[in-house]
């Protein structure tokens, strides 16, 4: 607790403050906008206490205030193979090297998200917890690691930080009402990523043509009657269902019910298992935790031997694309119980997809591109949960449960005229029609260039009239494109940047903005270096300030990524 000495107050009100610190320093890393969210909910909470909040993106901030932070609280996620999200990439590095300061005064907390399903769960949250730690800060709340399902955790971290600064700064209380203008989101709908909205489907097309190995729904989702709006950029989250065939097979493998009922919400709702399982759990993908809560049903040995710490290996080649239906045929027999699904099973999260349109283009409506995933691993035939329930069991007419995730690292320019450089192969190329459209509509004058790919030009060129039309009445002015499988070479997007190097570098010179959007792990890696080429060979920049100047484009919002 802290001790209550008088200290000059702030504002007009009781003169008991305490000399505990009266500011706070929220510091996020975000990629699709969660962990941002949740700050700008902290920051919230922390202003109605009478504090004086910094909430900033980690690239924002400037670090040579860190000497002075008093409480620091830092909220990050996580991505791939344990990596930071782009806004907190230069914030992690400099506090990770010898330039960072010792924070002797300071009291911290963190707040991690993250997913099991990863084998670096969290890392980054972990990463600055324990650097914070060793600068010589006060851990004054034990760092929380949210799943996918984060808003029951990180309410109650934010909850017991709320207390924890106001038992540490007792009087800090008394001051009038504080008017937060962060983050009530402009056109606020009932729905919500918790109550979702049934978007009745319009359309569904196939956007490849026939004989095409990959299929791509284009679909045409009505939001009339919600409130929903959204700018370009944005995502929408969208609740499926499960392959009722796999659920069947699950059940057979443990020789349950299906009928049998079971509680599947907190407030005690119930519905049969075979519903829980198509439309409640997920089980398409096995995490360690889950693995380690199975091995009480397990009558199989060898289950509790794979999640020992010296078998990580093991474990971790066996989480590798296997599901639920696996593990049972593998670890029989089972003691497991319909009952017990609600706490071995993750929720069923939504996922997210970028949106296609823009809703001055389509009004009440929302586009998304969305391609089928098929593939066979471990001898079995696999699907992803949501493509293939959009592709092969969702028909115009029905309802889809949706939610819009702003997206606040993947906006377009404010300034009209900001010209833009858009690279996205294959359903990456979704958000630059909601960002063209966008322009199309409003009569922006900025230039616009699009670097798009996939397999082959005759089938799967996506939105390929969308692109001619606004081609035509100006409002893209370059279209590159790189189909990799037409030619015996493989030629991808970032081949096409290559080769305009010169003409790509006057654009960033002459105030471009680059936004790159799809596949991460090698696309999109790929992508950026191909960039940092550019800038250096027509830059005439070493590799560090290329580096360099990529960097501080990034920390302008000129190098954006939606990266999956
Ligand atoms: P490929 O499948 O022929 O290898 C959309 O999926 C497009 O992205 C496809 O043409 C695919 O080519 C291509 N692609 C695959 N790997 C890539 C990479 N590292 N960089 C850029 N494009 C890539």
């Amino acid at each position: 607790a802290g001790a209550a000495a008088v200290a000059e107050a702030p504002v007009a009100t009781i003169s008991a403050v305490p000399d505990a610190p009266k500011e706070a320093t929220i510091l996020f890393g975000s990629q699709t906008g969660n962990a941002q969210r949740l700050a700008g909910r902290l920051a919230d909470k922390l202003k109605a206490q009478g504090f004086e909040v910094t909430l900033s993106a980690m690239n924002q901030y400037k670090t040579n205030k860190l000497k002075e932070v008093g409480y620091l609280f830092i909220l990050a996620s996580t991505h791939g193979e344990g990596d930071p999200p782009d806004n907190a990439l230069t914030f992690y590095e400099f506090l990770n090297s010898k330039r960072a300061p010792k924070l002797d005064g300071a009291k911290f907390s963190v707040l991690a998200l993250g997913d099991t399903s990863y084998e670096f769960f969290c890392k980054t949250g972990a990463d600055f917890d324990a650097r914070l730690a060793e600068l010589g800060a006060e851990r004054i709340v034990d760092r929380v690691d949210c799943d996918v399902d984060f808003e029951e955790l990180a309410s109650g971290w934010l909850t017991a930080v709320a207390g924890a600064v106001s038992a540490t700064s007792a009087a800090a209380a008394p001051q009038a009402a504080v008017v937060s203008a962060f983050p009530v989101a402009a056109g606020e709908s009932e729905y919500s990523r918790s109550n979702p909205f049934m978007a009745e489907v319009l359309d569904s097309l196939n956007l490849n043509g026939r004989g095409s190995d990959r299929e791509t729904r284009h679909l045409e989702l009505s939001l009339e009657g919600s409130g929903l709006t959204y700018a370009p950029g944005d995502a929408v989250g969208v609740y499926a269902y499960n392959d009722p065939a796999l659920v069947e097979e699950i059940i057979a493998a443990l020789n349950w019910n299906a009928d049998e009922k079971v509680v599947t919400g907190k407030a005690g709702e119930t519905s049969t298992v075979r519903e829980a399982l198509a439309h409640h759990y997920e089980i398409t993908v096995l995490t360690k935790p889950l693995l380690e809560k199975a091995v009480a049903f397990s009558g199989n040995s060898k289950l509790a031997e794979l999640v020992k710490p010296d078998n990580k290996e093991d474990l971790k080649a066996y989480l590798n694309g296997r599901d639920l239906l696996d593990l049972l045929r593998d670890y029989a027999p089972w003691t497991l119980k319909a009952a017990d699904v609600a706490s071995l099973l993750r929720k069923l999260p939504p996922r997210l997809y970028s949106i296609a349109s823009s809703v001055n283009a389509h009004p009440e409506e929302v586009h998304l591109t969305i391609r089928k995933v098929e593939y066979e691993a471990h001898g079995r035939d696999r699907k992803g949960v949501c493509s293939v329930y959009v592709s092969e069991r969702l028909q115009p007419g029905d309802k889809l449960p949706i939610f819009i995730q702003e997206n606040p690292n993947f906006k377009a320019p404010v300034n009209p005229e900001t010209p833009v450089i858009m690279v996205g192969p294959g359903t990456g190329v979704a958000p630059f029609r909601a960002f063209l459209e966008e322009r199309e509509e409003t009569g922006a004058e900025g230039k616009s260039w699009l670097f798009y790919g996939d397999r082959h030009f005759v089938t799967d060129f996506l939105y390929q009239t969308d692109w001619q039309r606004m081609l035509k009445d100006g409002v893209l002015s370059k279209l590159d494109v790189a189909f990799s499988r037409d030619s015996d070479e493989k030629v991808y997007v970032q081949h096409r940047m290559l080769e305009q190097g010169e003409e790509l570098y006057k654009w960033l010179d002459n105030g471009a903005h680059v936004y790159v959007c799809g596949d991460e792990k090698h696309m999109a890696h790929d992508v950026q270096s191909a960039l940092l080429t550019i800038i250096g060979q027509y830059g005439g920049k070493s590799q560090e300030e290329a580096a360099a100047y990529l960097s501080a484009l990034q920390e302008q919002g000129r190098y954006q990524r939606d990266v999956y």
